[in-house]
Order: C-alpha cells, then sequence, then structure tokens
C-alpha cells in the first residue's frame, strides 16, 4: 500500500483526499492519500517524519506551500523554485523533491475554458503562493501581467520577479476594467458574504473572470456573467493541478473525468450537509 497525504493548517475541508483517493481507485493502485494538519513550524518534522514512514508523495497547501523553499530538506525542480512555492513533494531514491503544479492547472482550466492569454493584459488580484504560480506561468505563456494585491509590497515585489507591474487594491477598479482577463487568487470570495474587491461596474463583456475559489459561485463569478463576461471557476485548475501531481508520483496518467466526478461530488454532498446559515469553512485548501 502506498501512502501519499496532503499537508495543510487548516485541512480539514481539502477536497484532494476524495479527488486522488477516487483516481487511485480508478487507476487500480493499492494506494491511500489522507489530509494531515500541519503547522508552518513542524514542516520540516513533518516532511522528514513523512520520508521516514516511507510515504510516496505529498500535497503541500496554505500555509505551507513558500515556506517549503525554506526549510532545506527538499530539493525544488527549476519550476518550483523560479515560482517560489511547492505544492507536491516526491519522496524519491534522490530525495524530497519539491514541484509545483498550480500554474500548470490553471493555464489548462482555462485552455479547456478557450481562454487564450497570449498577447492579453491579465490582471492578477493576490501574490500569495497559488498568484506566484498563475503570474509566473501565463507570464511564460505570453500574458501582459498585471498584479494588484493588499499588500503593495507583496504584490511589487512578485511583479518585479516575473517582469511585471505591481499595484495596490485601490487601483483595482480602473485596472480592471481595461483588463482582457481578470483572475481572482485571494480567499475572498470563499465565504458567503464576504465584501467584494471589485464593484460589478468595472466588469463588461468581452472580459474572461476566473475565480481560483471552487468551494461556491463567487460575487465576482456572479457578477461577471451578469455583465456577460465569460465566468470560470476554480475548480478544473484543482483538478488539474492534482492529476499533474499524481502523473509526477506515478509516471501515468492520471484519470481528470473521475477526479472532476469526485470533486463535484464532494462539493455537493457538503452543500447538503452544510446547516442552514451556517458559513462555508474559513479557508478550504487544495
Ligand atoms: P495562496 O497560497 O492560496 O495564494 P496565501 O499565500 O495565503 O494563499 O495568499 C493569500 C492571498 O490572498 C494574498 O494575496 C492575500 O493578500 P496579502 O498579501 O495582502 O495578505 C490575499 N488576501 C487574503 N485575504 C484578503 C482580503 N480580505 N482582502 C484582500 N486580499 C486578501
Amino acid at each position: 500500500m502506498k501512502i501519499f497525504g496532503i499537508f495543510g493548517d487548516p485541512i480539514e475541508h481539502s477536497l484532494s483526499p476524495a479527488m486522488q483517493n477516487a483516481a487511485f481507485k480508478a487507476m487500480g493502485d493499492e494506494a491511500c492519500y489522507h489530509a494531515f494538519r500541519v503547522s508552518e513550524m513542524r514542516l520540516k518534522d513533518a516532511l522528514l517524519g513523512a520520508q521516514a514512514m516511507g510515504f510516496a508523495g505529498l500535497n503541500l497547501t496554505v500555509p505551507l506551500k513558500e515556506k517549503a523553499l525554506l526549510i532545506g530538506v527538499l530539493q525544488p525542480d527549476p519550476l518550483a523554485r523560479a515560482i517560489g512555492a511547492v505544492n507536491t513533494v516526491h519522496f524519491s531514491a534522490q530525495g524530497i523533491l519539491g514541484y509545483n503544479t498550480d500554474g500548470w492547472g490553471a493555464s489548462l482550466a482555462l485552455q479547456e475554458s478557450r481562454i487564450s492569454v497570449r498577447g492579453r493584459s491579465v490582471l492578477i488580484i493576490g501574490a500569495g503562493g497559488a498568484a506566484r504560480a498563475i503570474a509566473y506561468t501565463l507570464k511564460q505563456e505570453g500574458a501582459e501581467i498585471l498584479i494588484a494585491n493588499r499588500s503593495a509590497q507583496r504584490a511589487e515585489e512578485l511583479a518585479a520577479q516575473i517582469g511585471a507591474r505591481g499595484y495596490d487594491l485601490c487601483q483595482l477598479k480602473s485596472l480592471a476594467a481595461r483588463s482582457d482577463i481578470i483572475i481572482n487568487c485571494t480567499s475572498v470570495g470563499m465565504k458567503e458574504g464576504d465584501p467584494r474587491l471589485l464593484q460589478p461596474d468595472a466588469l463588461h463583456e468581452g472580459q474572461a473572470v476566473f475565480d481560483i475559489v471552487y468551494n461556491r459561485e463567487t460575487e465576482l463569478l456572479q457578477d461577471a456573467r451578469a455583465a456577460g463576461a465569460v465566468s470560470l471557476d476554480g475548480v478544473m485548475m484543482l483538478v488539474h493541478q492534482g492529476a499533474k501531481a499524481l502523473q509526477i508520483w506515478t509516471g501515468r496518467k492520471a484519470p481528470a473525468d473521475v477526479m472532476e466526478k469526485a470533486v463535484r461530488e464532494a462539493l455537493a454532498a457538503r452543500r447538503k450537509q452544510k446547516p442552514i446559515g451556517m458559513k462555508e469553512a474559513d479557508r478550504d485548501a487544495i
């Protein structure tokens, strides 16, 4: 039996176990995938412990993706190093190897929705681990990137690193109005009643709006639809980043259709279970 898992904090609401266990079953593999709550402080111990116990692979999520590069036990591949974040770990004979599949997942989700980024102006809201991966990947694909973040300093640091421009959120409305594609890479919208970062009148027909939040249709996506813009949620990014991780661990093509079905079923079951008036989890992790 091969052991896989996801480390993060909080982690209780991760859909990765349902998604990856469904994939292993469909592939006929004797494997299991479990979620573990691991704090930033304990990441090094947890990685070395997992290696000692013979784990085959891991995903890392909030708040561990960037921290993983700083603890000195993991060898990132050139892409994870360039992005500055690791979301996939492979325990191999060569050591503990780190990868980043978030940008791949986002890029494939956009392509499947026929949203082409080459030569288009792409506004990325956020400058955390997910924003880093997406900004780096779409820049490589020929997008013209703008980054807006609550912390302007973080926006400017990321922008400088990839050759883009960074802003704070004060200018969000005018930046959004002149962007072809808008991508929300913050956690805003995960909870019902989260205040909007962007007012609906900044959106218009001809734009595409991608929100990496996947647990509900965010107000941003509702506004995009109402404005006649193309809208895309985070489900397929979740699926494709997970499928790529599975391919790294097993060397085999992952059943993305099975993984998507497992995610959509888990989301539907969660919606049914949620008592009226209860808010979504503080932070859903992928
Ligand atoms: P992830 O790995 O998912 O990107 P993260 O590294 O914690 O997670 O990044 C979260 C992002 O959401 C950051 O860009 C954060 O902004 P700051 O850099 O200023 O902290 C953004 N974010 C979180 N809550 C926010 C809020 N209420 N309003 C605006 N931005 C928010």
